[in-house]
């Protein structure tokens, strides 16, 4: 059969991270997507730099909408990051074409995924965004398929691999701010404006694509509470832990009668509970629905194979001609935002 082309825009962490998985399982990943996968063109901003993978085999474009409107590239694999600028116009280029869209790029959702799930529908195109929440974590997928029968009620936890990653190791390693900032960078876990992560910015990025998916409304990051880690200092850390707790920066996402109430902030949990005990990068999912009750997810939230591992789940799913409206329901059925601090209409 045909093979389902892709088109990667960004080589970086995560971009790398997915052309190996292609290189090194071709033939299993063929197997379950009934088709082969064949990456034919790919894009980032200096075609010198060496990425630890080989792109001989591949066209070149410096331009990534050039490479989205590609008549060999079926789908856009979007790896580069940034809410706005290219990023976002080589995902409008792609699904006004009618292609298929997979990006990790949370922040981009965030702003925009509203817009961009309807330009999707209206082109008959499909915009899956696994990767852009807690890393590795197929949690996208347990709102909009596994859970799918159940109103959810709730969503928390932990979704910033390095807020956990800097709290955790200053704790452990008795490090420094800027010690375990640098370790954070070298796994490559940083967004490249840091200040996203340490500012809360991104884990409520990814609370609000999650709140939408689980609500049933369109995304609503100017409502989520937002706090970051630069305020808890290595005594705020050791306070804590000496009264049994630990500092999370944890996101919860609730609905009740008066509308959806979302926060991201610094919050003791205690030392001995799952939440407490999630060290580096991990993430934790937890998610409450009438029918199924609690469930918790737990992994990788961060780093080169997680997020390619994300992003490889939902080219396969394309592969497969699995059709999901980006936010588990049409765009245009998604409730406009109520906010439970807020008046209702
Ligand atoms: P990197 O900074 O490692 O890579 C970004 C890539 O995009 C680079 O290859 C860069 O090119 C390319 N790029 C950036 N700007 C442009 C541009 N203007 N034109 C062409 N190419 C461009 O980022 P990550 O791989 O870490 O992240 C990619 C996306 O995945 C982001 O949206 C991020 O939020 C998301 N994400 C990242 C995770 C992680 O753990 N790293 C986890 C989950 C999501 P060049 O290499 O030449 O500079
Ligand atoms: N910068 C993000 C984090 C990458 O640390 O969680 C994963 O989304």
């Amino acid at each position: 059969s045909e093979p389902l082309r892709l088109g990667i825009a960004g080589l970086g962490t995560v971009g790398a991270g997915v052309v190996k998985i292609v290189q090194a399982h071709g033939d299993m990943l063929a197997a379950r997507s009934g088709r082969p996968l064949a990456i034919t063109a790919v894009s980032a901003r200096s075609r010198a730099k060496n990425r630890g993978v080989d792109l001989s085999a591949y066209a070149w474009e410096d331009d990534p909408v050039a490479l989205a409107r590609r008549d060999d590239v079926d789908v856009l694999v979007e790896l580069m990051g940034g809410s706005d600028g290219l990023a976002k116009a080589a995902t409008e280029a792609a699904l006004s074409a009618g292609k298929d869209v997979v990006t990790a790029n949370k922040a981009m959702l965030a702003l925009h995924g509203q817009a961009l799930a309807e330009l999707a529908e209206t082109n008959g195109a499909a915009l899956r965004f696994e990767a852009a929440v807690a890393g590795g974590i197929p949690c996208v997928k347990a709102l909009t398929e596994g859970l799918a029968g159940n109103r959810v009620t709730r969503v928390m936890g932990v979704m910033n691999g390095t807020c956990n990653y800097i709290l955790t190791r200053m704790e452990s390693a008795g490090l420094p701010y800027d010690d375990v900032f640098e370790e954070a960078r070298a796994l490559g876990y940083l967004e490249a404006d840091p200040t996203l992560d340490v500012g809360g910015i991104d884990a409520g990025h990814k609370l609000a694509l999650l709140s939408a998916i689980a609500f049933g409304s369109q995304v609503d990051f100017d409502g989520v509470q937002l706090q970051g880690i630069e305020r808890v200092s290595i005594d705020d850390i050791r306070r804590a832990r000496d009264m049994g707790y630990r500092i999370k920066l944890l996101g919860v996402a609730q609905s009740g009668p008066d509308g959806v109430q979302q926060s991201m902030r610094p919050t003791l949990v205690p030392a001995d509970s799952p939440l407490g005990q999630l060290e580096g990068a991990t993430n934790m999912v937890v998610l409450e629905g009438d029918a199924v009750g609690q469930i918790v997810l737990r992994g990788a939230g961060a780093g080169e194979g997680p997020t390619a591992s994300a992003v490889m789940g939902d080219v396969i799913d394309i592969a497969r001609g699995v059709s999901i409206p980006a936010f588990g329901q049409p765009a245009d059925t998604l409730a406009t935002p109520r906010r439970a601090n807020e008046a209702a209409p």
